[in-house]
């Protein structure tokens, strides 16, 4: 199997997987997807199961989204994973769509059945069991700030935190409308009663240092939704002096050589968890969502080096 394959690819389908004894029948559609470990976690998922089919990357471009569901719909394939930058368009091209797809406005998995395509986002619900693993502690009793609340990743899982009904949840983006936005889309979760003092339960701040100090001192979970901290070389997204002990530190990079977010949060003394555990539970969510059947997640979890 190729390392990712191309639009080409699928117009010449025959030809370019003629020589694989097990049919490509699921992948991950993005630019760029060469780094993603999602073959690694599905590919031994199938394995496990006994499903006689493959998972792969698939690079393509915007402009190339719409044909390339048509082929793959053609070729049979049973579904596939979306990351950047097709989140958000996939949308407009599923026939049907999750409740949680709509909200967010993106969509992080599709099954082609019955000759329909069907939407679903497991990026929410992954996060919060990540969560519950990584800290021993549900989302809905956290005080959240997340950084990067605007993007697909971001938006999901503001939605989840409202759902679970966190005790507060401060968004956070580089720019600030975007945040206000989406806090007034998510207004009517935070109407209940508060439970810690007199501060807001629903707040979206600018990205300064002062508003984040003020904000960590009242949170318990930071959470990075940026891509920041993909590249070896980036810096951390909060300095170092604005971390404490009391926080917990979720960085949705998944990836087991530490990001500078992570490195600075050991030092602060504060407990920190890359996004594997992350990736496994909304890979998981979405195997289950294509084959209908329990995960296995043990398999799933040592594949991703995880014990
Ligand atoms: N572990 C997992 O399972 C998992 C799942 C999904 C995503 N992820 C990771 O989460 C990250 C975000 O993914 P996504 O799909 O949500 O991407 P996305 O839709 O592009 O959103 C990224 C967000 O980060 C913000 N951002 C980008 N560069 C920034 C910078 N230099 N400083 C501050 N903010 C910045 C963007 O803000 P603006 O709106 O201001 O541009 C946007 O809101 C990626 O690293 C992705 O790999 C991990």
């Amino acid at each position: 199997m190729k390392d990712v394959y191309q639009l080409a690819d699928l117009q010449n389908w025959a030809d370019a997987t003629a020589d694989l004894p097990v049919p490509i029948r699921l992948g991950v559609v993005g630019d760029p997807v060469a780094h993603s470990l999602s073959p690694a976690l599905q590919n031994s998922a199938l394995e496990a199961s006994g499903l006689t089919m493959q998972y792969a990357r698939f690079r393509i471009l915007p402009n190339e989204l719409e044909q390339a569901f048509r082929l793959m719909r053609e070729h049979e394939f049973v579904g596939v994973n979306l990351t950047l930058p097709h989140k958000m368009a996939a949308l407009a091209l599923v026939d049907e769509a999750a409740d949680s797809v709509r909200e967010i406005g993106a969509c992080n998995t599709v099954a082609f059945r019955d000759g329909r395509s069907l939407g679903y986002n497991s990026d929410g619900e992954g996060f919060s069991r990540a969560v519950r693993e990584a800290f021993s502690v549900d989302l809905g009793d956290l005080r959240v700030l997340l950084l990067g609340a605007g993007g697909g990743a971001g938006r999901a899982i503001a939605r989840q935190c409202a759902l679970e009904g966190c005790e507060r949840l401060v968004l956070v983006t580089r720019v600030q409308a975007k945040a206000e936005a989406l806090a007034k889309e998510l207004t009517a979760y935070f109407s209940g009663p508060r439970v810690f003092g007199p501060v807001p339960r629903l707040e979206a701040i600018p990205w300064e240092d002062r508003a984040l100090r003020a904000q960590l001192a009242r949170t318990d979970l930071v959470v990075n939704a940026t891509p920041v901290g993909l590249r070896l070389t980036d810096a951390s997204p909060i300095s170092r002096p604005l971390l404490a002990p009391h926080l917990m530190v979720y960085d949705l990079i998944p990836s087991d050589t530490r990001t500078a977010l992570l490195v600075a949060a050991a030092e602060a003394g504060a407990r920190g968890s890359d996004g594997r555990s992350m990736l496994l539970h909304q890979g998981a969510l979405a195997f289950e969502f294509w084959f209908n059947r329990p995960a296995p997640l043990a398999v799933m979890r040592r594949s991703l080096g995880l014990s």
